[in-house]
């Protein structure tokens, strides 16, 4: 872990839906990114008076020592005020932190399941697993077409499967919630990792209790964090296990270790 002055290298608004304005924001930190693992996040200092940070997951990281982070600039003052950051300006940036994805070296099958922004730790995911030769399918939801991820900043050598809540005129993407999607696609998959909404992680934990979906899920949780790094308790789930830090112990949980009832994210 690093507590680095990162150099923003670009930040833009990629894609969104309304309200929901999906940015990427790209820094130099050779440091954090020689070390990030998929799963991992940032603690980013968002504004020189700010007291606290906000959490943001590895989106991406190259070998010339860049990161990207994908955020939705609407979830709070320190989004927005990150939205407005200009190329060139410096940020404070703690990381990597957090336990990531654990990825099965013998599994050759990799199904993503995103729903929205939850595709922002599975990005960085795909890009490792299809670098080890995997087969990869994205499994990605929104409310419409506005709401998915852009094809063309997506690795290739993966499948892309869209779905949509709502219909409209130029497209023709199934059209439903993404769960409703994944027992089929989960037959062929040896490993699932997803991230999305709390109602979708959920329909997830669902699915596989009722045997709808067998094979094993892991699951990134973004919730509000203090410290981030495991000092404050202040992310602390009830798991099988017992409380859990989601910064320390987390952000990436078995979906069966998980007491929905008792966690709101
Ligand atoms: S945010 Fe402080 S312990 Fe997790």
């Amino acid at each position: 872990m690093k507590q680095i002055n990162a150099q923003v290298l670009s930040n833009a608004e990629i894609f969104g839906y309304r309200e929901a304005r999906y940015f990427l924001l790209r820094v130099n930190a050779p440091e954090i990114a020689a070390e990030g693992k998929p799963g991992q996040f940032c603690m980013i200092k968002c504004g020189p008076d700010s007291l606290l940070r906000r959490p943001l997951s590895i989106h991406a990281a190259s070998p010339s020592g860049d990161i990207d982070f994908l955020y939705d600039n609407n979830r709070g003052r320190g989004k927005n005020w990150l939205s407005k950051i200009a190329a060139g300006s410096k940020l404070d940036i703690i990381g990597p932190l957090g336990n990531g994805f654990y990825i099965d070296r013998k599994m050759n099958n990799i199904l993503l399941v995103a729903g929205g922004i939850g595709i922002a730790p599975l990005l960085y995911l795909a890009e490792k697993v299809i670098g080890l030769g995997k087969n990869v399918i994205l499994l990605q939801g929104a409310r419409c077409r506005e709401g998915l991820y852009p094809d063309d900043l997506l690795p290739s050598g993966m499948e892309n499967i869209k779905v949509v809540e709502r219909p409209d005129n130029n497209n023709h993407l199934p059209l439903g919630k993404v769960t409703e999607f994944l027992p089929a696609h989960s037959n062929s998959a040896d490993q699932i990792f997803a991230c999305g909404p709390q109602a979708m992680l959920e329909a997830i934990s669902n699915q596989v209790d009722n045997k709808a979906v067998t094979k094993p899920v892991q699951v990134s949780l973004e919730v509000r964090m203090g410290c981030g790094l495991g000092t404050c308790y202040g992310c602390s789930i009830k798991t099988r296990q017992g409380m859990q830090r989601v910064c320390k112990d987390g952000p990436v949980f078995n979906i069966k270790d998980i007491i929905w009832q008792e966690v709101r994210i």
